[in-house]
């Protein structure tokens, strides 16, 4: 993985040269340690800067459990996971458009604690489909669970990246902490980048970058890059409570201008991922 993500703000071309070419090489997971860091709002608000960078994406919701974005977005899905996991759909056969942000979704079901408790075979084959699916994408986002069950495991290895969202508090940073280690003996961490959200201004999402940055570096001896920093901004609550996206909403907001910033450091990322994995 390369330190130099960090760097990495150019302006995204039109297309991902060859963005499904390889298994995964399109698909980002979006993680955290703590529970309510607001990935579920930055997997969705990512995607839709993705979309209007003009990339095709599809949004999954990998929190088999506890699903939200259809509750953020005002969804009332007619078809969802638990479909697919019941065998009674395939994976394809449940994607939803969302005009309203231009890209697709496949909507969890909130509340079915089977989905969270899969049998790894059921997983699998689910996991399978995903990848299947991915093909007709530029990029698909993976919103997953909190913390390092199997779930997350499997899905995160999916991923050419896992972005680690986490806040400056201090139980979300060690949290965060906790991910890495744990995820470094599953193979995931080599491939983990660091958000850092609602922060109070772009120097102290600096700092709480570097304090966990500290932690790995002495006592793992990795070294997460930073992908990006979104500021706490009173408008993401007021978006959500609207069920509407804060890019649609408030397109100005700190918050959202932070997301589109990411989101073209992660265009960057895919196609250098992309380019990588043509010539291995
Ligand atoms: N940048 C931000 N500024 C202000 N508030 C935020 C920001 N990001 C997230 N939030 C708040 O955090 C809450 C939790 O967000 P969200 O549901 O996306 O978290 P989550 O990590 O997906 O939670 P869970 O682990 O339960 O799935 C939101 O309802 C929102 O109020
Ligand atoms: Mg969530």
């Amino acid at each position: 993985m390369s330190d130099s993500i960090t760097k990495m703000t150019d302006k995204p071309k039109s297309k991902l040269s060859t963005p499904s070419a390889s298994r995964g090489t399109n698909t980002i997971a979006v993680a955290s340690g703590k529970g309510g860091v607001g990935k579920t709002w930055f997997s969705i608000t990512l995607s839709h800067a993705l979309a209007k960078a003009g990339k095709k994406v599809l949004l999954f919701d990998g929190d088999l459990g506890l699903a939200n974005i259809d509750v953020q977005l005002g969804l009332m899905p007619k078809r969802d996971l638990n479909d697919v996991i019941r065998g009674r759909l395939g994976l394809d056969k449940v994607i939803q458009p969302y005009p309203e942000g231009g890209f697709d979704i496949i909507a969890g079901r909130s509340g079915q604690a089977a989905l969270s408790a899969l049998p790894s075979q059921r997983l699998s084959l689910l996991r399978d489909q995903l990848l299947d699916v991915a093909h007709n994408y530029d990029v698909v986002i993976l919103d997953l669970g909190a913390g390092v069950d199997r779930t997350v495991r499997m899905l995160s290895a999916t991923a050419v990246r896992t972005l680690l969202v986490t806040t400056d508090e201090p139980t979300s940073l060690t949290d965060a902490y906790a991910f890495i280690k744990l995820g470094s003996t599953a193979g995931m961490s080599k491939n983990v980048g660091i958000v850092i959200n609602q922060a109070t201004s772009e120097s102290e999402g600096e700092k709480t970058y570097k304090t966990l940055l500290k932690a790995c570096e002495n006592f793992l001896r990795l070294k997460p890059p930073m992908v990006g920093m979104v500021r706490h901004d009173k408008k993401v609550k007021e978006s959500i409570r609207h069920q509407s996206p804060i890019l649609t909403r408030s397109p100005n907001a700190d918050a959202a201008e932070d997301v589109e910033k990411i989101a073209k450091i992660v265009i960057k990322d895919l196609a250098n991922k992309a380019k990588q994995a043509a010539s291995a």
